[in-house]
């Protein structure tokens, strides 16, 4: 499957990001935003974001980013990463062109560590998503944050029947028409029904190691924000 999300998102990568804003009806760049906002707070040093595609998250977190911080993204598509690449704050952000799966970085090296709208395309499976989560501990400083935005199911019922009813109905058409992958827009309609609520990524987020982890649902739980630390012990 990694190779089909690779190439998948070779053929996505010019029109991902205009596709995402329409499709979440401008909602992913208010979340982003509001992600951003939340880390104002957060320990300077060196952040990463992880499977960091285009690189919209970046451009955010370079206006807030505390002094003395450097940004680094590591994406395996190198199709999201080059958009990344040409943006105009590029200059001092550290690409890398790697499978995050094995961070091509040492132990404790960051006092951030974001992944937003991915953790569901690189692997739902649990097992394998811990394996993920590790990793991204692994390369996390002791006290350092990690944070992960991403779509979620609402927990009232009714809700996310219509909100399944919406991605249903509009992310492989318009994905399709707008990108001309109807396989890659089929994938990505595919997996936010089948993608954990809230509490249940909580749990998998802990069980990966990290503690005091919570969460913020964004409109009715249709996404959610889960913050987790990596303690000194
Ligand atoms: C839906 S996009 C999200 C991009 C970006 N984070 C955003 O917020 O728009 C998912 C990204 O994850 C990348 N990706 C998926 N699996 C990966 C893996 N195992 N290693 C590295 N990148 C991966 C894809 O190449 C793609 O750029």
């Amino acid at each position: 499957m990694k190779k089909g999300v690779q190439i998948i998102y070779s053929e996505v990568a010019l029109t991902y990001d205009r596709l995402n804003h329409i499709l979440t009806l401008g909602l992913d760049i208010i979340w982003r935003k509001r992600c951003a906002r939340f880390l104002r707070r957060a320990p300077s040093g060196r952040w990463l974001d992880v499977c960091s595609g285009t690189g919209e998250m970046l451009v955010y977190l370079d206006r807030i980013k505390p002094q003395q911080t450097t940004l680094f993204a590591a994406d395996f598509s190198f199709s999201m990463l080059d958009i990344s690449r040409r943006r105009n704050h590029a200059a001092g952000i550290h690409f890398c062109l790697s499978d995050v799966q094995r961070l091509p970085f040492p132990d404790n090296t960051f006092s951030v560590v974001l992944i937003t709208f991915a953790t569901r395309n690189i692997d739902s499976n649990k097992e394998r998503l811990l394996g993920y989560l590790r990793e991204f501990r692994r390369v996390l400083a002791p006290g350092g944050l990690f944070i992960n935005l991403e779509t979620s199911q609402p927990p009232v019922r009714l809700i996310r029947l219509l909100f399944h009813a919406f991605v249903r109905a509009t992310v492989r058409r318009i994905g399709a028409r707008i990108s001309g992958s109807d396989a890659g827009y089929a994938y990505l309609a595919h997996t936010i029904p089948r993608f954990y609520g809230a509490p249940v990524l909580s749990d998998i987020i802990i069980e990966a190691g990290f503690r005091e982890v919570s969460f913020k649902r964004h409109l009715f739980g249709i996404a959610a924000r889960h913050t987790a630390l990596k303690s000194f012990e």
